[in-house]
């Protein structure tokens, strides 16, 4: 299987993108994953949604290409989101703009959300709630919030909260293997004559 993991935030120096390569540790000795990349929208590198992206035109066309066939390539998604006053950061709902050609159509994808405090749960509500009606995205039912971030995950062990470290490291990997398990029959859907963005490029 192949796994993208986005990491939502626009900061340079992020807590997602740490949770991200750890992330990206965590799936490396598990068999079914054969791959993981990450995309990183630090810096926000996405143009805002424009007339010209619908139309196909040539402004972004080079750069959103690429990442549309990275993307359409990949078989499950970890979507990772900070909370922003109370939000999911205003460039991973762009992100969620740009794809129309069914890129993450019918692919399993598990939400992250983070908080340096006790936050963490809107950014869920918000992915589930509004971020998946034309792209198609499915968030598995199972979701990680982890809340006070900077204890956990940090390079240097002594950094971290040895129990919340522990916790978090199991209920990844719970998660992780789902994820890969849901990647595998979801496959199934796609092959299937049941699902097509022609016919209803929008959801209801
Ligand atoms: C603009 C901004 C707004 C924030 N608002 C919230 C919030 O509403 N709730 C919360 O729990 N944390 C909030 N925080 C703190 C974040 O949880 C913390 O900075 C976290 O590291 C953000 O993730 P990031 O480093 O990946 O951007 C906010 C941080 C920023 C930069």
């Amino acid at each position: 299987m192949n796994i993208t993991i986005v990491s939502g935030s626009h900061r340079k120096v992020s807590q997602s993108i740490k949770i991200a390569k750890a992330i990206k540790s965590a799936l490396k000795p598990l068999k079914e994953c054969d791959e993981a990349n990450l995309f990183d929208l630090a810096d926000n590198p996405l143009p805002l949604w424009h007339e010209d992206i619908r139309n196909n035109g040539k402004k972004s066309k080079s750069l959103l290409e690429s990442i549309s066939k990275k993307l359409a390539y990949s078989d499950a998604f970890i979507i990772i989101s900070p909370e922003w006053h109370g939000m999911v950061p205003a460039g991973l709902k762009n992100f969620f703009l740009m794809w129309g050609k069914g890129e993450l159509a019918h692919k399993p994808a598990l939400i992250v959300t983070v908080s340096s405090g006790d936050g963490g749960s809107y950014p869920v509500s918000e992915l589930r709630m509004s971020s998946y009606k034309n792209n198609r995205i499915c968030y598995l039912p199972e979701h990680l919030i982890i809340r006070n971030v900077e204890s956990v995950f940090n390079d240097n062990e002594i950094d971290n909260n040895s129990s919340s470290q522990e916790y978090f490291e199991n209920r990844l990997d719970y998660c992780l293997k789902q994820l890969l398990t849901y990647s595998k029959a979801f496959k199934q859907i796609r092959e299937s004559d049941t699902v097509s963005i022609k016919k209803y490029g929008s959801g209801m």
